[in-house]
């Protein structure tokens, strides 16, 4: 007994010491933290129960059979974030550069099927030399099996990755198919083909970081969500992201009681929106107001800036927030802004949170660039997503809702539940410049009734209440009660049941 105790705590200290006291300095002296520490820093404390400590890789060649080290470069098992359970991977680069082998991919893939069978969130904090390449095709095949459980688990329980080093090659394809990607500044980069071969095949010369750094994902690609300036702060924020979503698509996102009164009005509403239509203001503003404890948890900020997005609560449930925001494009929806939102819209659907949408926006961006880019498809994603979408759906409309871009935001027609105006709104095919110039095209060059006309446009349509004597927006309220009345519906389609037809899956245009 004693014996089989002793061989047990060498082989615990074994599989602690990773790949040994130099690489785990290495890994300090790049700014990175060694991956039980990121374990350490995520979970609650002492929550963590580790899985596979002693599991090996099984490979013979180039000298493999000598350098065996128990957990073979990943750490696995589940703990909890604020007393959730949640299932975690964190690939250790001080084992063989953290690079999958076939026993490394069997572990991550425990985790992923004990997730998807208790409904619980699966974090994965990558940081790895791609694929084992001892291993050839045995590793090849393990990335296999996790992309196949990335899919299956995808809508059942929610995915996050958080990119902590080195994620090249095929290897990028796993996180690509999670919820959301966060990354860290300056020690993590993702891409499909590095700087070398880039150089090769089209004699551009990047650096990594240019090429697929925190900051391109997050400012130019969109791939990732959010970035953050080292290990400890991305993990602390993890922890703070992964509260506001329920743990599977069976369960209800926890609910935080909050001091702040449902019943709060903001006076300073009333005066956000300018009486000069073409001058912009801050939608995030209006979001951080009607927020509980003015709490907004904002993904993809730095990308597609014509559109917000991201997570706040409101009588103490989670709720997902989609804004056109006047400040970027004058809040056109355009290529990456139509995906962005539609993304986060599907995911608010797929895991039962509400949508509030805050609608701002002038129509769909024109030229060449958003036509030959298919601006067709990838705004129809948007009008998919909110039209599939069957949670809880409230929609404010603060100023312009013009043409197909009014149809999209969330509007009755797509089965918005509770759709509200401000006395700001102005709902239209188009705003009322360009519709003069069409309709009454004989009078341009009188300046005067071109301006008559314009204003006799202004005075139909610049207001809430043809859509409102239609039935197309339910009421017009006073931007001050806008929490209020939000919170309100909210409570009122707590348990709203909406499904749609039977199917094998939607063919979204993708
Ligand atoms: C085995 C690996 C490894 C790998 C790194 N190591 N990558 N071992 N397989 N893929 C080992 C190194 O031998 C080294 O071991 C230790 O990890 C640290 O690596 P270094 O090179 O010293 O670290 P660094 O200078 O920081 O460079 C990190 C790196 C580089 C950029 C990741 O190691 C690298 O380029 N590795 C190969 C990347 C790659 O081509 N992977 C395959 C990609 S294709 P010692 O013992 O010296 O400490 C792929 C396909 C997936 O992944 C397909 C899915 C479908």
């Amino acid at each position: 007994m004693y014996e089989i105790v002793r061989q047990l705590e060498e082989k615990r200290d074994g599989a602690r010491a990773g790949g040994g006291p130099k690489r785990v300095e290495a890994q300090h002296g790049k700014g990175k933290l060694a991956a039980r520490e990121r374990i350490e820093v995520f979970l609650d404390e002492d929550s963590f129960e580790e899985w596979d400590m002693f599991m090996e890789h099984r490979c013979a060649d180039f000298g493999m059979s000598e350098q065996r080290i128990p957990g073979d470069g990943v750490v696995t098992g589940h703990g909890t974030v604020n007393g959730r359970p949640i299932f975690v991977f964190s690939q250790d680069f001080t084992v063989f550069g953290g690079s999958l082998s076939e026993a490394h991919a069997e572990k991550i893939c425990k985790v992923m099927d004990k997730a998807i069978q208790v409904g619980a969130p699966v974090v994965g904090l990558n940081d790895s030399g791609g694929a084992r390449i001892q291993e050839g095709v045995a590793s090849l095949a393990g990335y296999a099996e996790v992309f196949q459980r990335n899919v299956l688990a995808s809508g059942v329980v929610p995915q996050i990755s958080l990119i902590m080093g080195p994620c090249a090659g095929g290897a990028v394809y796993s996180p690509a198919m999670t919820d959301y990607i966060f990354m860290v500044k300056d020690s993590s980069y993702m891409f499909v083909t590095g700087p070398d071969v880039v150089k090769t095949v089209t004699h551009e010369t990047v650096t990594q970081e240019e090429l697929g750094g925190a900051i391109t994902h997050t400012t130019r690609s969109g791939v990732a969500d959010l970035a953050f300036e080292n290990d400890v702060e991305a993990l602390l924020e993890l922890r703070r992201f992964v509260d506001f979503l329920p743990s599977s698509n069976r369960a209800p996102a926890p609910v935080r009681p909050s001091e702040d009164p449902v019943e709060r009005e903001d006076l300073s509403l009333d005066t956000l929106v300018p009486t000069d239509p073409t001058r912009p203001y801050d939608m995030k503003e209006l979001i951080e107001k009607v927020v509980d404890e003015g709490e907004f948890f904002e993904v993809q900020p730095t990308y597609a800036g014509n559109i917000i997005t991201g997570y706040g609560r409101m009588d103490g449930h989670t709720v997902g927030f989609v804004a056109n925001q006047p400040l970027v494009l004058a809040g056109c929806l355009d290529i990456a802004s139509s995906i962005k939102a539609a993304r986060f819209v599907r995911f608010c659907d797929c895991f039962n949170i509400p949508i509030v949408t805050f609608v701002d926006v002038p129509g769909f961006l024109p030229g060449t660039a958003q036509e030959y880019g298919g601006i067709i498809k990838h705004g129809a994603k948007l009008l998919f997503a909110y039209a599939e979408a069957t949670v809880p759906k409230v929609t404010v409309i603060t100023r312009k809702a013009y043409g197909g871009a009014y149809d999209v935001m969330s509007s009755k027609h797509i089965r918005g539940d509770v759709n509200y105006a401000w006395p700001t709104a102005e709902i239209a095919v188009m705003g009322p410049k360009g519709a003069v110039e069409i309709i009454f095209r004989r009078d341009i060059g009188d300046a005067g009734k071109i301006e008559a006309r314009t204003e006799e446009y202004r005075k139909t349509f610049a207001n809430p209440f043809v859509a409102a004597s239609r039935g197309f927006v339910d009421d017009v309220i006073m931007p001050h009660s806008t929490r209020w009345r939000i919170c309100h519906s909210l409570r009122m389609l707590r348990d709203k049941k909406l499904e749609n037809p039977w199917k094998k899956h939607d063919n979204l245009p993708l």
